[in-house]
Formats: structure tokens, C-alpha cells, sequence
């Protein structure tokens, strides 16, 4: 059965048209009360047994898990993107001659990681850039990302799409070709896991990386990466006890060991075991569980559908539809036509959306409505 409109579980303000949902999520409900819940814990700590610091992770980890299609064991906590994307390129090999894969105007969360990546091991990044000419560029795009794939290349970084516009990037046919030329493949799915289904074993994803606050619906600074068994031997950017194989037994820890936990729990944050942000991601990815991603796709579609007819009808540039993301769509102004001057106007009319580049980036979710969509239709007329 597709989704109505799930606003009554949001808090927001009835007069805001949150058309943002790529900035950040507003907090459900059930998100917020398994925050304070969380909070108040710590009033007395002698309830919180040493099996708590694990137990609730590891519930998490299965439900990530039954998100993007991998086993619990594969799943990390992260703070952010950039802390489990660093995690990925610092396990990547790569000597002179080699390079790591980009695209144009890429998340500086993963760009970042490849520089510090090509500085220690004296290779190099290459970025596919947009197509010039015209607007709906997708197609072009993905074919030129394939082509630039090579025996070279270490490793492919893109996001799932793109953050800017929402362009779709085919991660079976990328992930295909990283696995003929042997490179490693690894995906920000910041913009989209949680909206848009994502199968990690499908698309031969040897990472994948997702901020939770955005799509996840989740609270800010925590995150959940998968890192396939390629990564099972590699090294975490940090030392934290609570990743080693004696962790549970908290009389023990001073039996020091570099043995870890299997999988990939090395990855794990310190003090991933977080008594607040925890349950509250745990509380959004059973929502997302029971929404799924692929009916809140078909909902941000139906939604947003009057309003890409009439972007079409006065000539706003618009990717092709088999190549834009439903949640999440930018559009070129016609040439005529003030940012500034729009964005003013939508402000004063509490609108809200992003300018990214040159595009004016809108993105819908379950608790959109009609009216939201309808408020940005006038304002644009
Ligand atoms: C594609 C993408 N990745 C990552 C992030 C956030 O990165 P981090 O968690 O490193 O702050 C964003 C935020 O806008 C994003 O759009």
C-alpha cells in the first residue's frame, strides 16, 4: 500500500513549508521522546549495565543492516561521513601511477579523504566533470564515470546521488566495472539511504557511508557505515577499547589484546555506545523500516509531480526523469530569473529550500504535503 502524508508524526510548525529535507530532517516524534528517554538515563547510572554499552548497538547494526541489504557483523558506527569515509580511503592501497574516481562538485567529506589518501601514497585523484551543454546530463554523466574507470584506478568514491541536484548515479553498473578493473568501490549514501532503497550486495558496494541526520531521519552526529569483508583486516583512524575483543568483560580490559571484534565492529567510533543519539536512531530506522525506502521514493514522487510539470511548462531546466532522485531535484533558473530575489521571497513566505551551485535544490519526505508543494508552485509563478 503507497504512503499518505506522515506530518502527524513531525512536530513541525503548520505555516513552515519545510521543503529541506537534504539540509536536515525534522525530528519525529518517537525520535525525540527515545532522546530524552536516552537523556534522563544518566540520572542514574548503576542502572546502566556493561551489556547496555553493547546490546542496543548491535540492534542498530541489524537494522542498518536490513536497510541496505548486508549482515549486522559488516556494519560500523560512525560520527559523521567524513570520520567513515576517511575510514574507507585510509584501507585503500594505492602507489604512484594510480588514482581514485570522482565526480564533479563531489561532498568535500569524501573529496577531502581522497586528497589525504593521493598525499600518502603519491597517487592522484581524477573527477568525471559535469557534462557541458544541456541540462539533463545523467545519462552522459554515468557513461563518462564508467569509462574513466581503468586497470589505475584504486578506488571509485561518489556519492548514491548527487547532493547538489539529485542525479542519479548507477551504482550496479559502477560497482560491475570497479569489480572488472579490481578497485574498490565506495558510496556516500548521505543524500539518500533511507529514502531511496540501496542494496549493498546488488551494487557490489565495498563501502557505504551515510550521515544519519539527513534521510536516516536520525540525530546529528552519529552515522552507520557497511564495510564489506575486504575491510575486515584493515586499520580504524582510532584506538578505542571498546572495538577489542575482551570489551565486554569490563574486569578484563587491562588484559590488553589487538584482537577485535569480528567483522567490521574495528570501525566502530569510541564510545559508539552513545546512551542519547543511540536510541534515537534506533527509533528512526524503525520507522524507516516500517515506511520503506521505496514507498517514500514513490510519495516524494507523487508529491513533487505537479510541480516538475509546471518547472517544465515555463522552461526551468530539469534532469531527465530516469536519471533525477525523486526526494531530491534541483532545477536551473531561466536566465531571466533573480536567485537572490527568489530566495528572498521564498524565505518571506517560509519556504524552504537550498541553493546548491546553480541550482535551486528542493527535496520532499512523508511529512511534505500537498501544500507545501502548492506554496512553492505559487511562489514561482
Ligand atoms: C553527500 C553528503 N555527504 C555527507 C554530508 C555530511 O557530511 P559530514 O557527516 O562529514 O558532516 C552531506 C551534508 O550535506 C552530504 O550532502
Amino acid at each position: 500500500m503507497s504512503l499518505s502524508s506522515q506530518k502527524h508524526l513531525f512536530q513541525l510548525p503548520d505555516d513552515v513549508h519545510y521543503l529541506n529535507c537534504a539540509y536536515m530532517s525534522p525530528l519525529l516524534k518517537s525520535v525525540e521522546e527515545a532522546g530524552l528517554r536516552g537523556l534522563q538515563r544518566k540520572r542514574n547510572p548503576a542502572a546502566l549495565t556493561p551489556a547496555d554499552f553493547f546490546s542496543e548497538t548491535e540492534a542498530v547494526k541489524a537494522k542498518f543492516g536490513q536497510l541496505v541489504n548486508g549482515p549486522a557483523a559488516q556494519m560500523a558506527v560512525i560520527p559523521s561521513a567524513s570520520y567513515g569515509l576517511s575510514t574507507a580511503m585510509a584501507n585503500v592501497p594505492g602507489h604512484s601511477g594510480q588514482h581514485a574516481v570522482t565526480v564533479a562538485d563531489e561532498f568535500p567529506s569524501g573529496v577531502y579523504a581522497i586528497h589525504d589518501w593521493c598525499r600518502r601514497n603519491g597517487t592522484t585523484m581524477l573527477t568525471v566533470p559535469t557534462p557541458q551543454g544541456a541540462v539533463a546530463k545523467g545519462a552522459e554523466w554515468n557513461r563518462h564515470l564508467l569509462e574513466a574507470i581503468n586497470a589505475d584506478t584504486a578506488a571509485v568514491l561518489i556519492s548514491s546521488i548527487h547532493w547538489t541536484n539529485g542525479t542519479i548515479f548507477d551504482l550496479e553498473a559502477i560497482g560491475r566495472r570497479c569489480k572488472e578493473v579490481g578497485a574498490v568501490f565506495i558510496v556516500d549514501g548521505t543524500q539518500s539511504v533511507g529514502a531511496k532503497p540501496i542494496d549493498v550486495q546488488a551494487a557490489q558496494i565495498d563501502a557505504l557511508v551515510v550521515a544519519a541526520y539527513k534521510w536516516m531521519m536520525g540525530p546529528y552526529s552519529i552515522g552507520m557505515a557497511y564495510y564489506s569483508p575486504y575491510f575486515n583486516n584493515g586499520f580504524p583512524l582510532e584506538n578505542s577499547w571498546m572495538t577489542r575483543a575482551n570489551a565486554h568483560d569490563f574486569t578484563s580490559l587491562t588484559n590488553y589484546t589487538d584482537a577485535y571484534f569480528p567483522g567490521a565492529a574495528r570501525y566502530d567510533m569510541g564510545e559508539f555506545s552513545n546512551f542519547m543519539l543511540m536510541p534515537m536512531l534506533d527509533a528512526a530506522l524503525s520507522q524507516l523500516l516500517e515506511w520503506e525506502p521505496a514507498r517514500i521514493q514513490d510519495y516524494a514522487g507523487r508529491l513533487t509531480a505537479p510541480l516538475i510539470d509546471r518547472l517544465l511548462a515555463h522552461g526551468f531546466g530539469l534532469e531527465d526523469p530516469d536519471w533525477r532522485a525523486q526526494h531530491l531535484f534541483g532545477f536551473q533558473l531561466p536566465p531571466h530569473m533573480d536567485k537572490t530575489a527568489l530566495m528572498q521571497l521564498l524565505q518571506s513566505k517560509k519556504i524552504y529550500v537550498s541553493t546548491r551551485g546553480s541550482a535551486i535544490r528542493v527535496s520532499a519526505h512523508a511529512f511534505n504535503t500537498q501544500d507545501d508543494v502548492e506554496a512553492l508552485m505559487v511562489a514561482l509563478e
